[in-house]
């Protein structure tokens, strides 16, 4: 194939057809399930015929025609353990949340979305995308059975072309089975991640259709652009591909067209070529700059297909004796291990907390990331590539079966155009091989497999043991998992060409505030005094792996805390303590101990706090220590000195000081003179409650948000550090509160507040036919049935299509209490529904599949309730089912949170439209207000 380099005129653009990938994130039908009571499951999978056994005749949920209305509407990413109760009898790594094997009935979930598809659709390639289903999804359309997927981390895709209702509606439905665990830290469950329709033309660019890679010489950048064209026609087709570089104000830079291309039909065909970027804008830390190709195929004279790649330019070395360079130049790795998982919202992080996470741990002076022990969603390495993090990604399973190179080839074409992954990782502490012959194969076939698909970057694995064997022999760089565990010199020495890192160190356990061990609580003091049995403590750690210039760096495990691994806890600690920033993103004192030898501007923070309550001791010697990158400290005590020490290189500074209440201030020194001091004082008790937003404002499109800070202040407006106050919240405005939390550790309480919804069915059938439609008389919820036909298996055996009918059915309800609301449930219209003799309101529902009828708090009693229905004569034979649903929605109640070592978080989110949010926080008798505004700005489009 020749390349032919043509100018594309203008023209070519008439009558363009672009792809469109759509948002499927909006309204969503959910249930839970049951991987065992079929009829708890809906019924799902006992009819006659299977969806294995005859195409389209999923049954169930799974079916096209299932009545959901009684369902939870809710939008994904979503992760229905987080909203799950805490129970000691769950399981430890999945933070004791009731699901698994002991909580069937919330192992299995049901998603549906119906959705319309318009009739010019017809002729299009149409696909769905999911960045990932925790896990064992099984996915249907229209009844259709299209795939099961395993893992719970891979993105994966169908094609729903031949299989949708063009100019009708269309079901999608996914049933989840978290009842399994991947991992041993907390993994969430359900459409964890977003959702995508993409249209194209059936000549197309490929799913994760272009791999973008560069080369710098000198001042030159040559971009190698390798696509993928799939012709999906029924006939040959003749195209010429065009790709345009443009940089990050959209200005164009360069183009290339490959014409007289040509694909038969169902064929695919990859095509390299080369577009040079002179005076690069290098993609760095400081500066991640991005480019993009817009890559148009042109078909008989029309652009039929667009794809937009964004990638960054820059240069990634490893070289075995110096480390890590970046553009040529050296980079320390200053990085963090981190589980997917947040205060509030466990697995479903939305866009912009992904954002404030990355954010979050660039202020600690972090500038790498390792994606442990799975392929992260996109937008994860999207906030990296834009905010500037370097990223390990990180394979799940190691193995060289079909469905483990599938996984890893997932993830390598997927992401392999990020700038900010510069290394992969094939898989973590695969302890039953890692010494071994077996895992040396197995390493070394993944790793030439993998190279297969990206030769551009090296790959390495996280290996806690057998090192000089096994694993470690086949890697290009080495990941140590803890000095500890062997010889990191001796592996250098022993395999000189090979790159070195330190994939986790530093695991250390502490919690947010406390100073003084509280094991009844499960809180553990934040002096970086008690690493693990395994692990260094911090200063240990980093000391190491900064002496040694063979090792690109280090990892601290872990950046974020998450839920599950709450070592050295069991319940009721629920989350791991690992973190230097606890699970909302606060950051406990270690973090200020990277900070201080990870960033270079003047740092100063002592600790611990000065109020009594903290330090419980009055007279008593406390520790005392600085955290700087200062030359020298000198601490105050109510302006009398402690002493002036001197920090040495990775190190800090401590004092034994008497504890009285009020004024403890430390000084730092550069070059002998004072360049900052910090300042701590024992506080009153709380006076206010204030609450800040990491953002001003947020944008109006539903999907952004603002992550608050709630904390009391005392009178003097000083921070009260020992307040655990609970805090009620309420909101009002266009933003809904999706998640709270405090960074306890131990702390059992909700993370969410999600309305309750049971559904009742009616049941005990029975069936009267009425003399005419006006002999209303038995509708009374006494009427004497003796004389009614028993409906029995819920079917109205002698249908008659002429006659109108009455059916009486009964429903218990047991709680007094009046829910939010309560509503009556039809599959089809009835000329009068009563219910304890009281006619109801029937109306179609607004999903056109029903009809449905709210009950009023005075046409329910508690105990028995008797439904009446009178039925339409049926032209065509009485339907056999006959069933009536009664929906009832108990509100969850006002959010609250009480606050942690005084701090809790509230994620408010944008409801889509704009205006002024009022977030009021009370307490007692304090409170608090925040006013955000939501911005007008336009929502991402997306399938309703
Ligand atoms: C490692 C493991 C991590 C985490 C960590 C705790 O062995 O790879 O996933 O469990 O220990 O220190």
């Amino acid at each position: 194939m020749s390349f032919v380099f043509i100018l594309v005129s203008t023209t070519m653009n008439a009558q363009n057809l672009h792809r469109e990938r759509l948002l499927m994130d909006k309204n969503w039908r959910f249930s839970l399930g049951h991987p065992s009571d079929r009829e708890k499951d809906f019924n799902y999978g006992t009819s006659y015929f299977s969806f294995y056994a005859k195409a389209g005749f999923a049954d169930g949920p799974a079916s096209w025609n299932f009545d959901d209305r009684a369902w939870r509407k809710l939008d994904v990413p979503h992760d229905w353990a987080v909203e799950a109760p805490f129970d000691s009898k769950a399981s430890l790594s999945h933070g004791f949340k009731a699901i698994g094997p002991n909580f069937p009935d919330r192992s299995i979930g049901w998603y549906r979305k119906t959705f319309f598809v318009p009739k010019s659709d017809d002729g299009k390639k149409i696909s769905i995308d999911f960045d990932g289903v925790f896990r064992n999804s099984i996915v249907w359309i229209n009844g259709h059975y299209l795939g099961v997927e395993p893992s719970g981390y891979s993105s994966f895709q169908y094609n729903l072309t031949d299989y949708l209702n063009y100019g009708g509606e269309n079901v999608i439905v996914v049933r989840v089975d978290a009842g399994m665990e991947e991992g041993w830290f907390y993994e969430g469950a359900g459409i964890y991640r977003h959702v995508w329709l993409v249209k194209t033309d059936p000549l197309h660019v490929d799913y994760n259709g272009t791999f973008v890679a560069s080369s710098i010489n000198k001042n030159t950048a040559t971009v190698s652009v390798t696509t993928t064209v799939v012709n999906g026609r029924k006939t040959s087709a003749d195209f010429t591909l065009r790709h345009v570089i443009v940089n990050a104000q959209e200005k164009k830079i360069d183009s290339i067209t490959i014409s007289n291309l040509s694909l038969t039909a169902g064929a695919s065909r990859e095509e390299t070529a080369r577009v040079t970027v002179p005076n690069p804008t290098l993609w760095s830390l400081e500066n991640p700059y991005l480019y993009k190709v817009i890559t148009t195929i042109f078909s008989a004279g029309r652009s039929i297909d667009n794809y937009e790649t964004t990638f960054g330019i820059r240069d990634v070395r490893w070289d075995p004796d110096k480390g890590f360079f970046l553009n040529g130049k050296h980079v320390k790795l200053q990085g963090t291990n981190n589980h997917q998982d947040h205060a509030g919202v466990g697995t479903a992080i939305p866009d912009e907390l992904q954002r404030f996470r990355i954010a979050k741990l660039k202020e600690t002076g972090c500038n790498a990331y390792r994606c442990s022990h799975n392929p992260p969603t996109p937008e994860m390495l999207q906030a990296c590539d834009e905010l500037g993090m370097l990223v390990i990604d990180e394979n799940r399973l190691m193995g060289t079966s079909d469905q483990n190179l599938k996984e890893l080839k997932r993830m390598i074409v997927r992401d392999r155009n990020h700038p900010s992954v510069i290394l992969w990782s094939l898989g973590n502490e695969e302890w039953g091989m890692e010494g071994t012959d077996r895992g040396a194969r197995i390493a070394a076939t993944m790793r030439d497999y993998a190279r297969r698909l990206d030769s551009t970057r090296l790959y390495t694995t996280a290996v806690s043991g057998g090192w000089g064997n096994g694993i470690s022999t086949v890697l290009d760089v080495m990941g140590y998992n803890y000095m500890s565990h062997g010889d990191t010199d001796r592996q250098h020495k022993m395999f000189p060409r090979q790159g070195g890192v330190g994939t986790e160190e530093g695991a250390t356990f502490s919690t947010r505030g406390i100073y003084l061990d509280d094991k009844e609580h499960c809180h553990l003091n934040a002096y970086d005094w008690d690493p693990t049995d395994w692990g260094a403590s911090a200063e240990q750690g980093w000391s190491y792996y900064d002496k040694r210039d063979f090792l690109a760096g280090m990892f601290v495990w872990s950046g974020f805390d998450y839920r599950g691994e709450p070592a050295p806890f069991g319940w009721p600690a629920i989350a791991s303590q690992f973190g230097v920033l606890d699970l909302c993103g606060f950051p406990k004192d270690n973090s200020f101990y990277y900070k201080s030898w990870w960033t270079t501007s003047p740092m100063l923070h002592i600790f611990p706090h000065w109020n009594s309550s903290i330090v419980r001791k009055n007279g008593e010697p406390v520790n005392v220590w600085a955290y700087s990158n200062c030359d020298e400290v000198e601490l105050f005590l109510n302006g009398k000195s402690q002493g002036r020490k001197k920090i040495q290189k990775d190190s800090h500074v401590e004092w034994s000081v008497s504890y009285a209440p009020g004024k403890l201030e430390a000084k730092g020194y550069i070059n002998g003179k004072k360049v900052l001091s910090e300042v701590i004082q024992t506080t009153g008790a709380g006076n206010a409650i204030r609450m800040e937003s990491h953002k001003p404002e947020i944008k109006a499109d539903g999907e952004d948000l603002a992550v608050v800070t709630v904390s009391e202040f005392d009178k003097a407006k000083r921070f009260v550090p020992d307040t655990n106050d609970e805090i009620m919240f309420t909101i009002q405005g266009p933003g809904k509160i999706i998640g709270v939390g405090n960074g306890d550790p131990s702390s059992l309480e909700a993370d969410k507040y999600i309305d309750e919804i049971t559904k009742l069915y009616v049941t005990d059938w029975k069936v009267k036919s009425a003399n005419s439609k006006e002999n209303l008389g038995d509708v009374a919820a006494a009427t004497d049935d003796a004389g009614w036909t028993t409906i029995s298996n819920g079917k109205d055996a002698d249908g008659d299509a002429n006659t109108i009918k009455m059916f009486r059915g009964k429903f218990e309800m047991t709680d007094k209490t009046q829910p939010a609301s309560i509503t009556l449930l039809l599959p089809r219209a009835a000329k009068g529904v009563f219910l304890n003799g009281q006619a109801l309101q029937l109306n179609r529902s607004r999903s056109s599949v029903g009809f449905e009828a709210s009950i009023e708090p005075s046409q329910w009693r508690t105990g028995e309730n008797v439904v009446t229905i009178v039925a339409e004569p049926h032209r065509e034979k009485q339907r056999e089912e006959l069933w009536a649903l009664v929906q009832i929605i108990k509100s969850a109640g006002p959010w609250k949170r009480t606050l942690f070592n005084g701090l809790a978080q509230v994620i408010v989110q944008s409801t889509g439209e704009p205006g002024e949010i009022t977030l009021k926080a009370v307490s007692g008798n304090l409170s608090g207000e925040l006013k955000l505004s939501a911005k007008p700005a336009k929502a991402r489009g997306g399938v309703e």
